[in-house]
């Protein structure tokens, strides 16, 4: 397996341009399944998670050619072949059950492998399953498989119990076919399910309220293949904002949305880095006076919980005392032993986690658990005195578009080294 090798302390300097969102073309990609027809995605991040979206749906009957020089991705429906997404690619990628609301859509059955826990918590996938019921699929669960069959979906009131953006982002998908409206209440409201909504009425879906917590679409008989540009990635966004805030650099990142990283700027700027903006960038920095910050993680627009770890490394090397709040997963802490081997002072209290700042972050052998947690480590790399061998770096390609490249453009010292490690 690959490693990383990175020699901290050089500060970063320049600019370095956004990809697409992962979290955004994930849901895109499965909703080209609801028309017949070639859908071309422009904007396509060239990451694992892509790679595995895609497999599902083909495995589903669909065809594609991915140009990866260009980020374009065209995907040819001729009909849904094929209405089950087996164990093998649901247990290496979770947002695999996306297909269930295209499958109920289009054929009436969907029959999906049931997704186990993961690194970051339960991650149950019960409001997805009572929305559809809501919108007259039976489900029930034979050996590890989620089964859902409907002669016809129907429009619902139905209200989610949580904030879910899967689950927002599946019952659209569902409900942009089936008969009559369909008011979703409690919706997520990420720029992500933004994106989506926006791709399903490029295709000719009626849907109103996108970015609010009441969603409400008139199912249409047929939709029309399109064109897409898909939205920059505000997570990638946020992470080299912050890489370049622990080397204490100067960064501008370019081809972003700045209202989209609008609260990790602002926890930022509370801790004492200046923020500049324009039209599609954001620069950050250093300041002689950082202090810490209290943060909490939220549903959008507040702070996200997939910079709570990237966030956390930068808070290591800040002076004084922060504190950040996980509300969103109930585990997502798998990084907080890996920051204490590099001398990182963390202590956690249930969902509270307090960081005094130390004034050196020392090189050690450490290993990534999972994709933000992975961010997290090479943050804290970068800043560390010595070299830091980082094992399981596959982690971070399932979500970081050529992060050792972007870095080194950026000044940073580091090496992906081919088989260097277990
Ligand atoms: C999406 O996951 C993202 N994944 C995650 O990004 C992100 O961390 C998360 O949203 C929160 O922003 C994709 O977009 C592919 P949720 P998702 O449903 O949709 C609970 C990354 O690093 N819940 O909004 O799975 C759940 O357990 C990834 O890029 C239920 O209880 O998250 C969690 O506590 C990791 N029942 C909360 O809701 C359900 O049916 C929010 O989860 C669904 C969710």
């Amino acid at each position: 397996m690959d490693i990383y090798r990175i020699k901290g302390g050089k500060k970063l300097s320049g600019e370095v341009p956004v990809s697409g969102a992962k979290n955004a073309a994930l849901p895109i990609i499965v909703a080209s399944l609801l028309a017949d027809g070639e859908t071309i995605l422009k904007n396509v991040p060239d990451l694992k998670d892509i790679r595995t979206i895609l497999q599902v749906v083909k495995c589903l009957g669909a065809d594609y050619d991915f140009d990866t020089d260009k980020n374009s991705l065209r995907i040819r429906v001729n009909t849904v072949k094929n209405n089950e997404v087996p164990y093998d690619l649901v247990k290496t990628m979770r947002a695999s059950i996306y297909v269930m609301g295209p499958l109920l859509a289009r054929t009436g059955e969907a029959d999906v492998s049931m997704p186990g826990g993961c690194a970051i918590g339960e991650r149950p996938v019960d409001i997805h399953l009572s929305g559809f019921e809501a919108m007259g699929a039976g489900i029930t669960l034979e050996h590890g498989y989620i089964k859902a069959r409907t002669d016809a979906l129907k429009g619902t009131e139905f209200k989610m119990r949580g904030i879910s953006v899967g689950a927002t982002a599946n019952l659209m998908m569902a409900a942009v076919l089936a008969k009559g409206i369909t008011v979703l209440d409690n919706c997520a409201r990420e720029p992500d399910i933004v994106d989506l909504g926006n791709f399903l009425i490029k295709m000719g879906a009626k849907i109103t309220g996108l970015g609010t917590e009441r969603i409400e679409i008139e199912g249409v008989k047929k939709l029309q293949p399109v064109t897409y540009h898909v939205m920059p990635d505000r997570i990638e966004a946020g992470t080299y904002l912050i890489a370049g805030a622990v080397t204490r650099g100067e960064v501008k990142i370019t081809g972003a949305t700045p209202e989209h990283v609008s609260a990790c700027t602002a926890t930022l700027t509370d801790m004492g880095f200046a923020i500049d903006s324009g039209k599609d960038w954001v620069s950050l920095q250093p300041s002689k006076s950082l202090k810490g910050t209290i943060v909490r993680t939220l549903p959008y627009p507040g702070f996200p919980t997939d910079l709570q770890a990237p966030l956390m490394a930068l808070a290591t090397t800040i002076p004084g005392i922060n504190v950040i709040i996980e509300t969103i997963f109930e585990n997502r802490f798998t990084h907080v032993a890996e920051l204490r081997r590099m001398g990182a002072d963390i202590t956690i209290e249930g969902n509270v986690v307090i960081v005094k700042g130390v004034k050196d972050l020392m090189s050690a052998p450490i290993m990534m658990s999972d994709l933000r947690a992975g961010a997290a480590l090479v943050i804290a790399a970068l800043a560390a005195k010595g070299e830091t061998e980082i094992r399981r770096i596959y982690h971070c390609d399932r979500g970081y578009e050529q992060l050792d490249k972007k870095l080194t453009a950026l000044g940073a010292d580091i090496e992906r080294i081919k088989g260097g490690g277990l």
